[in-house]
């Protein structure tokens, strides 16, 4: 039985290059991962906000953060005044990299030959949406997006002129506080992290 083809997104559009990566087997993530779970957001957006690799939830759903990790970003950055629908949200790898154990899958660090593969995709997103402002969340995102020599702490909150009418602005990644175990410390934290938010909403009114 003939089945109509799927439409085919054109050539050089977010479609087309979300079709590529859906089959990508530039490192081995692929091979454990569910799927490919590639950026979200309007193609003329002017914020790109850049995360580390999907987690448990983004793997089986195929969404950008929709997790616990995602969860807190929604409330904390609409709390801020920042529309969701208006960023293009993304990761520095596009597969979940996790070790098995019992029922769970437990979340492991990319290194930096398998960033060092994705960033291709992240590039090519770069390159179509072109955001003015490119938000990086966590050590890993900053490792994909800039060769920056300090650590995080050091230049988190602050908007830096990467290239060419582009600024990059530097903070934490959600999971991590949702990790402190101690909780006067994870409050200050969450509280950085929402003032890092407010920067970004003003910056991006
Ligand atoms: N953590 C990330 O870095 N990205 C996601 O999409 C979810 C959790």
């Amino acid at each position: 039985r003939n089945l109509p083809a799927e439409p085919e997104a054109p050539a050089g559009t977010l479609g087309a290059l979300r079709a590529e990566a859906a089959v990508c087997t530039r490192c081995p993530l692929h091979a454990n991962a569910t799927q490919t779970v590639f950026g979200e957001g309007p193609r003329d957006a002017e914020v790109m906000f850049v995360g580390e690799q999907p987690g448990d939830q983004e793997d089986i759903s195929g969404r950008p953060f929709v997790g616990p990790a995602g969860r807190l970003l929604d409330q904390v950055i609409s709390e801020a005044g920042i529309d969701r629908s208006r960023l293009y949200v993304t990761n520095a790898v596009k597969h979940f990299k996790y070790e098995p154990r019992g029922k769970r899958r437990i979340h492991q660090k990319p290194d930096m030959g398998e960033v060092t593969h994705c960033r291709w995709w992240l590039n090519l997103e770069m390159t179509l949406v072109k955001p003015k402002l490119v938000v990086a969340m966590g050590a890993t995102a900053l490792a994909a997006l800039a060769d920056v020599k300090q650590p995080l702490q050091n230049i988190r909150g602050q908007a830096m002129a990467i290239d060419a009418g582009r600024t990059l602005f530097v903070t934490v990644h959600p999971s991590y506080l949702l990790r402190i175990p101690d909780e006067r410390l994870k409050a200050e934290e969450l509280a950085r992290f929402r003032d890092d938010m407010l920067k970004i909403q003003r910056l991006m009114a």
